[in-house]
């Protein structure tokens, strides 16, 4: 399992599905005393070990007056037809004088389905599957789990054609899941996980390839601030899952999503490095911020989102300077519909108050742009005319449009 270069070879898979059924802890006891496993739908036949050949035997059934409907003895065995679930329980044969000869508990329960099973590696170095039965079976099971390594280059193919073969290690604290250690990213690996219990077994088999189950855990320590005298500016950074081995050959690539908290819609980008400029946030909401991460060559899928993380950007001097003129317009028109606000609670940034505010404000400001362009228009259509009767200083109609630029932009503040 030794790869050329350290860590190139090694792969982590993860399997995704992970329910365990109680079943699953249950060690395997090897010939349990006392204990008969029989299959529900079958004629079960219990012996009675301690009898005489020949000599007749009464059978009892523990917490019940009468033996299961259809029982019969056979030759000192109890017969039963067509067993149920209900027919489960612990039963006893009795010589003549009613001594107890032999007593068993019958469990009852049904083959082993074939499990579902998937796998994922959220890194390069190992690999996990987890594992679900599909037939609640009611009795104790147990997984063998083992994979058989593919080497997809061509030199360990011929090396070892049939591939060499391993245990799945099982963790008694999280059942339902095995892990292939010390994984290698350039070969394919089939699972065999089989279900075992005292009826019989049922395998699944599964081939996986590390490029295709790898999937990271989300980045951490995700950061978000704004960024002083920028309004529409936000500064994310965010950290490498622990999880991931750093290696120089194993990178990760990042998504970023963001969205102000009043906003259903996220906007995204893509960064290969660990901070991020975020350059069209709205100036005073607050913004909610997430980041995933990727094999930086695609290999496999994104990880999950990381856990979110909330700034605002600072006011724009512009935009405070409005809203405080429309808020008041705002309070009026609230005065007027009391059933709607009774109480004029302060202002709540993220309410429709503020969306009002921001729309009048906006109304307000292009009233003002158009009015400037209009005194603009009108000034150079006058020195137009102007500069057509004075051709000698054709440089002062820039300049005094320029100042003229300015004017309006006063007039906002
Ligand atoms: C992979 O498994 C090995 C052996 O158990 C362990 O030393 C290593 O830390 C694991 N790698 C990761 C990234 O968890
Ligand atoms: C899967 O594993 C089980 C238990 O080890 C074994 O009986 C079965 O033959 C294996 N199946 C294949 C196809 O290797
Ligand atoms: C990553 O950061 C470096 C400097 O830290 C910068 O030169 C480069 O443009 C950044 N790349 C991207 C994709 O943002
Ligand atoms: C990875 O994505 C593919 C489709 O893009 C999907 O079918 C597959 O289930 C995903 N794998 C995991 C482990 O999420
Ligand atoms: C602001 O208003 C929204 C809905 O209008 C509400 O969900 C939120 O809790 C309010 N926040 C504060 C701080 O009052």
């Amino acid at each position: 399992m030794h790869s050329p270069i350290p860590g190139l070879g090694r792969v982590m898979v993860f399997l995704a599905a992970a329910l365990a059924s109680a079943s699953l802890a249950v060690p395997e006891d090897r010939e349990e005393e006392g204990v008969q496993y029989g299959q529900v739908g079958t004629d079960v036949t219990l012996s009675c070990a301690g009898a005489h050949t020949g000599s007749p035997v009464q059978w009892r059934r523990a917490g019940a007056a009468a033996l299961p409907e259809g029982s019969a003895v056979w030759q000192g065995a109890l017969v039963l037809p067509h067993a149920s679930l209900a027919t489960a329980g612990t039963y006893s044969c009795h010589g003549e004088d009613g001594g107890l000869l032999h007593a068993v508990s019958l469990q009852l329960g049904y083959l082993p389905g074939v499990p579902f099973v998937s796998c994922r590696a959220s890194d390069y170095e190992n690999f996990s599957c987890s594992w679900t039965s599909s037939v609640e079976t009611f009795l104790p099971t147990r997984y063998i789990t083992t994979y058989r390594k593919k080497s997809l280059t061509g030199e360990e193919k011929r090396r070892n054609k049939n591939g060499h073969m391993g245990p799945c290690l099982q963790d008694p604290s999280r059942p339902g899941t095995c892990t292939v250690h010390g994984s290698e990213f350039w070969s394919s690996y089939r699972l065999n996980i089989t279900e075992v219990n005292p009826l019989g077994s049922s395998f699944r088999l599964l081939d996986i390839t590390m490029q295709a189950i790898i999937k990271p855990d989300p980045p951490e320590g995700l950061v978000v601030e704004p960024i002083p005298l920028a309004p529409r500016r936000l500064h994310v950074s965010w950290k490498y899952p622990s999880s991931w081995p750093k290696e120089p050959h194993f990178q990760l690539r990042f998504r970023l999503q963001y969205r102000p908290v009043i906003h259903r819609s996220w906007s995204v980008v893509e960064t290969v490095n660990l901070s991020e400029v975020i350059t069209d946030a709205f100036a005073g909401l607050e913004h909610v911020v997430q980041v995933s991460a990727k094999d930086f060559l695609d290999a496999g899928n994104w990880s999950e989102w990381s856990a979110e993380a909330r700034a605002t950007p600072v006011r724009d001097p512009a935009t405070v300077a409005s809203e405080e003129t429309t808020t008041d317009t705002s309070l009026e028109s609230l005065a007027e519909e009391p059933s709607q606000a009774p109480n004029p609670e302060p202002i709540n940034h993220s309410d429709p108050l503020e969306k009002t505010a921001v729309l009048v404000s906006l109304g307000i400001f292009a009233f003002f742009v158009l009015a400037a362009v209009l005194v603009i228009t009108i000034l150079i259509w006058l020195r137009v005319r102007k500069h057509g009767k004075d051709k000698t200083k054709p440089h002062n109609f820039l300049v005094a449009a320029t100042h003229l630029k300015a004017l309006p932009k006063a007039q906002i503040l």
